[in-house]
């Protein structure tokens, strides 16, 4: 039996994209795409402006939705299905973004009570107390009560990611969320991710521009060209010795 055939195998995915294709009016952004990730996987996505890749995240989001083709997360079908379905699946992803989109009336510890409370059902002093177990691992167990417009750019992330573990997603999504800080801000929140790439076993799909990042982290790089994955490997061998003459481009303009 083919391996994309056999169940086994199947199973072993947590996240299946199945023929999708994403279009923005004439400008066809995924097309025909496949791929699948596997539990516990760290993978991180390349390739140029404009290839898909916050498109993918924001599918799995269920912040947009694909012209066709299936999207599957642990089992359960993301699209195609009914909102309520829909929501159930959702549940299961957490995100961060670039421009950290904390609500900035609430205290930082707000921020991360708020849905857990909402959607999970969690009692206010449950959510308290995994939010400061959060907080403590992120680097701001003093900074609970502070509004976000106090902190620095580098601990709005770190609230961020904070934020989106609270949820205890299955997956954590995370889009470039180092590109909007200073520089010297930039360590702190990658080590904060490092650290939760090795004591937990939450899968994660990553688009960086920081490639000594994505070495560290990655068990697998997929490259993104015209809508469609190019090329995939391990890190080693994508940054070292990539096939496809449009990798070693990319590569050769971002390292
Ligand atoms: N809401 C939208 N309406 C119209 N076009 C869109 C929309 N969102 C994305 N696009 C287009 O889809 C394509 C893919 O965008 P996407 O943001 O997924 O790329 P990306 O790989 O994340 O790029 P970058 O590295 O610059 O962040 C681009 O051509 C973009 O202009
Ligand atoms: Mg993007």
């Amino acid at each position: 039996m083919p391996a994309d055939t056999d169940p086994a195998t199947q199973n072993d995915e947590l996240i299946r994209f199945t023929n999708v294709t994403k279009r923005f009016g004439e400008n066809t952004v995924l097309d025909d795409l496949c791929f699948s990730v596997r539990p516990g996987r760290h993978v991180t996505l390349i390739g140029p402006s404009g290839s898909g890749k916050t498109t993918i995240l924001r599918l799995l989001m269920t912040l947009t939705r694909p012209d066709s083709g299936t999207i599957d997360v642990n089992g359960g079908r993301l699209f195609p299905a009914d909102e309520r379905q829909r929501r159930e699946v959702r549940k299961k992803i957490g995100m961060v973004f670039q421009q950290f989109n904390l609500f900035p009336n609430m205290t930082v510890l707000r921020n991360i009570t708020e849905a857990p409370v909402r959607v999970l059902g969690l009692s206010r002093d449950e959510a308290e107390e995994r939010a400061r177990g959060l907080l403590e691992l992120v680097g701001l167990a003093d900074r609970a009560g502070a509004r976000p417009s106090q902190l620095s750019g580098g601990q709005q992330q770190r609230v961020a990611i904070a934020r989106a573990l609270a949820m205890r997603p299955q997956v954590l999504l995370l889009d470039e969320v180092t590109s909007a800080l200073d520089p010297e801000l930039v360590a702190g929140v990658l080590d904060v991710l490092r650290d939760i790439a090795r004591t937990t076993d939450i899968t994660m799909l990553c688009v960086t521009h920081e490639m000594n990042f994505a070495r560290d982290i990655s068990d697998e790089v997929l490259m993104f060209d015209a809508g469609k994955v190019i090329e995939s490997g391990s890190p080693e061998k994508m940054f070292s010795e990539p096939e496809h003459d449009r990798t070693r481009e990319f590569l050769g303009a971002v390292l």
